[in-house]
């Protein structure tokens, strides 16, 4: 990992530091990287077996973890989790807001589902805003606190079928860019990690993204971790800028962009409502090339 103004260790040693969503893919990777650098990491999700496993592994390693299991939609279960940390650590010196559920699917088969607003609303964006407003108080009164969201690339430039989940990473993403300047003054940092595609539980699900190129979680730990040391206030892949430079300037050509890419994909059957299995990879090539001969005028 490059080192800017220092090491993790330097940054973490000693610290606590509190991992959402840490029995799985990038939080799971970013809280073993944290506390084999020394930190004290609380670890964050509903699978209490899973952090659990987590906690041991990484003392068996020689670091710091305890397990505070907690579903972050549920407000109750949010706000008796900030009791227990604060009253288990007195304070925390690093959250890193990475706890989330993603939805693809388009508009047309969202119609009767509401909910899916609601579930991602519920854990992208009030479970986090639920969290800082627990934690900021006590980093503000020491003088010393850094706020980390593990965002998405999609959120600079809105891909489609994604108007659920990007609505509520938008959103905590707005949050925090509101209130970063209000914070500095005490020595809090907050910081959007824009992260491209990762190859987690997540993302795996969807079959056809196996096929492209993405992140280990090992890496999107690394990117975290590399966030806690420099304090950025965003961090974002250079096609990340350059694509929402596009959006704001020629978004005419941008959209054009998005909907050809739109055409040219389609909704997982499961997102369709359907009992059948995502296309294997050679379907999903074929599927595309009739999309192509559709959107040329060609017989597919
Ligand atoms: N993978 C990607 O390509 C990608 C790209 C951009 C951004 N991201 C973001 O990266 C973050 C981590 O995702 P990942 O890819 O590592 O996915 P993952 O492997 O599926 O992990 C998601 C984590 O969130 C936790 N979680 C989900 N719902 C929760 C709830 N209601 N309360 C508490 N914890 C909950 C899960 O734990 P439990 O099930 O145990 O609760 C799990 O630990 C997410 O915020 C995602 O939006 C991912």
């Amino acid at each position: 990992m490059r080192l800017g103004r220092g090491s993790l260790h330097e940054s973490v040693d000693g610290r606590v530091v509190l991992v959402t969503g840490a029995s799985s893919g990038i939080g799971r990777a970013t809280a073993i990287r944290l506390a084999k650098a020394g930190a004290d990491v609380v670890l964050v999700s509903r699978s209490e077996d899973k952090l659990e496993t987590l906690r041991s592994e990484i003392e068996t390693d020689g670091g710091k973890a305890c397990v505070h299991a907690a579903d972050l939609a549920d407000a109750n279960a949010t706000a008796e989790l900030v009791d227990d940390v604060r009253a288990s650590h007195s304070h925390v010196d690093i959250l890193v807001n990475n706890a989330g559920h993603s939805i693809r699917r388009s508009i047309e088969h969202s119609y009767d589902r509401f909910h899916d607003f609601e579930r991602t609303i519920d854990v992208n964006y009030l479970g986090p805003v639920r969290l800082v407003l627990g934690l900021l108080p006590g980093m503000r009164e020491q003088g010393r606190g850094h706020i980390l969201n593990v965002s998405s690339l999609g959120v600079l430039f809105s891909a489609p079928r994604f108007s659920a989940y990007l609505g509520s990473k938008s959103a905590f993403d707005a949050f925090l860019r509101c209130i970063a300047p209000e914070v500095r003054d005490d020595g809090v940092a907050v910081t959007n990690v824009y992260m491209p595609l990762v190859h987690t539980p997540m993302v795996e699900a969807t079959r056809v993204y196996r096929l492209l190129p993405g992140l280990t979680p090992d890496q999107a730990g690394d990117r975290i971790c590399q966030a806690i040391v420099d304090r950025p206030r965003s961090v974002a892949p250079v096609l990340g800028r350059l694509g929402r430079i596009a959006y704001d300037t020629v978004p005419a050509v941008f959209d054009g962009l998005l909907h050809l890419v739109y055409k040219l994909s389609e909704d997982s059957a499961a997102a369709r409502g359907e009992d059948a299995d995502e296309l294997e990879a050679p379907a999903f090539a074929k599927g595309i090339l009739r999309r192509i001969g559709r959107l040329t005028g060609r017989a597919a």
